[in-house]
């Protein structure tokens, strides 16, 4: 297919920062959708193991880590040589988004990410605390930045899929919902507008409810950790402290709870890591399902971004929110097997590419729960089949993260002044116009399901049946 619609024009060099399976997915989309000069297009990875998809389009590639000491030395000239406007597309892992983030906008080149990704060494720091770990901490830095120079030359921060392209969908389903509720609204045009019509719909919270089927052809071999994306980004954020934003409905918090003395105030974290932690969520395909609590920026982001505040400043309504994060089956077992070791990481890692995969889908999308029609899910549930037949180098949770970025970069280019920006702050329905093509199915369901559905059948538990939706109820104990 050539008549793939030309979203925008790149008018300087495009930096592309980390060459691994998000990385390699981008490069084809980047190629379809924009107008650049071939020449200024660089791949930046310490790693060489894909560099015949460059070497066969003639795209420079530099073997090399971007690293705290040398990232503006080999940062500036690759972004800024030849004038125009650069682009740095930054798809890495252990690089600071921060600190790339901050020196782009220093150098007016627009700036994009998939996640606040700190300098190598962060998520396995004995010595730190485990609130320095959280994505809260990481989070505070990014609004920090964003606090000490607002406005400016544009840097998305944080769009992928989740976190990325969930907070659209958390938008669209909102509306959807308000209107089958019946209820007379304008579409929110601030911040302010949205957390109103969340509260007024009587939503009490959202989960980020995923179930990747994608099932590969051969069986995980002992001793070798398999994932559909990248092993080393799932075992970071998966280490990390298990986080969720703090809904004001919630009454109870788990003895291992606790909340943070600065920043935003919307998010708690646990003293147990979030891969290890299970919570009770639904997904439209395979319906009620345990998931993982595995942290992510979106639980905190979204959770701020809906928050309902008196004239005192206090917190009046906040959604709960957090992942629900049912890998695909050879991820479950690498963890179980994991945390069964004490921790140990397997010395093997493998992401499974689109050609390892027999059949299976991504089923991501968002929960939001609470409300009169009890709960509705809307999201993606794209299959490795189409994501083949539509995109070359990825499977299907790749295209959501890739298309995301696609989506991202495109509302950049036409909003090059907006300072750092979340997901949540841009325009939701330019940025799915653009995804929507990449994502297969895109459907909401409503469920009758909550977490107390099928309890204490066998054995009693602590079951709180005045408040289905509470997380008491959601983590499974
Ligand atoms: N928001 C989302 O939905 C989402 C989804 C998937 C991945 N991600 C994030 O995207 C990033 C990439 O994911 P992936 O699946 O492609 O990971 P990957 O492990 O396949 O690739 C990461 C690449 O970064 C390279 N790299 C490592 N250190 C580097 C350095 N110092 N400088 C430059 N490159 C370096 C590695 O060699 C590797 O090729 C990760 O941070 C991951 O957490 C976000």
């Amino acid at each position: 297919m050539t008549d793939w619609p030309i979203h925008g024009t790149i008018s300087g060099p495009i930096v592309m920062i980390g060459f691994g399976s998000i990385g390699r997915g981008t490069l084809p989309l980047i190629e379809r959708h924009f107008k650049f000069d071939k020449s200024r297009f660089v791949v930046i990875d310490p790693d060489d193991a894909d560099r015949k998809l460059l070497d066969e389009r003639g795209i420079r590639f530099v073997q090399a880590a971007v690293t705290r000491e040398n990232y503006r030395d080999l940062l500036k000239p690759l972004l800024t040589e030849g004038g125009g406007q650069g682009f740095c597309v930054n798809l890495s892992v252990d690089t600071s988004s921060v600190d790339l983030m901050e020196f782009c906008r220093e150098i007016g080149v627009l700036y994009i990410d998939t996640v606040v990704e700190p300098w190598v060494g962060f998520y396995w720091d004995t010595s730190a605390g485990p609130a320095a770990r959280t994505n809260y901490a990481l989070r505070e830095t990014m609004l920090a930045a964003k606090r000490r120079k607002p406005g400016g030359t544009t840097a998305v921060s944080t769009c992928g899929a989740n976190p990325g392209m969930v907070s659209w969908f958390v938008k669209q389903a909102l509306v959807n919902i308000a209107s089958d509720l019946g209820m007379q609204f304008e579409e929110p045009t601030t911040r302010e507008g949205w957390a109103k019509l969340m509260r007024e719909a009587g939503v009490k919270g959202v989960h980020i409810a995923e179930r990747d089927t994608q099932r590969a052809k051969q069986p995980k071999p002992a001793n070798v950790f398999v994932n559909t994306w990248s092993v080393e980004g799932f075992l970071s954020e998966g280490m990390q402290p298990a986080e969720l934003g703090w809904g004001t409905h919630e009454k109870w918090m788990p003895e291992n709870g606790r909340t943070h003395e600065t920043g935003c105030g919307a998010a708690i974290y646990l003293l147990q890591p979030g891969a290890n932690t299970r919570v009770r969520s639904w997904c439209p395909t395979l319906g009620a399902q345990y998931g993982f609590l595995v942290t992510h920026n979106e639980s905190i982001s979204i959770a701020d971004y809906y928050t309902v505040r008196d004239g005192a400043g206090k917190a009046v309504f906040r959604p709960t929110c957090h992942y629900a994060y049912h890998p695909a089956n050879d991820a479950v077992l690498s963890l179980h097997e994991l945390f069964g070791n004490g921790g140990h990481i397997q010395p093997e890692h493998h992401i499974l590419d689109e050609n390892e995969i027999v059949d299976g889908i991504d089923e991501l999308g968002v929960l939001l729960f609470g409300h009169k029609n009890n709960a509705y899910w809307y999201g993606s549930q794209l299959s490795i089949e189409e994501t083949r037949r539509i995109a070359p180098y990825q499977n299907a949770t790749g295209m959501q993260v890739t298309s995301a970025v696609l989506a991202g970069m495109v509302w950049a280019l036409e909003n090059p002044n907006a300072g750092i920006v979340e997901a949540d702050e841009m325009d939701y329905k330019r940025c799915l116009e653009v995804q929507m093509p990449y994502l297969g199915p895109v459907q909401g369901f409503y469920t009758d399901w909550n977490p107390t559905t099928d309890r204490e059948k066998l054995f009693p538990e602590d079951v709180d049946y005045n408040e289905p939706w509470s997380f008491r109820n959601v983590l499974v104990r």
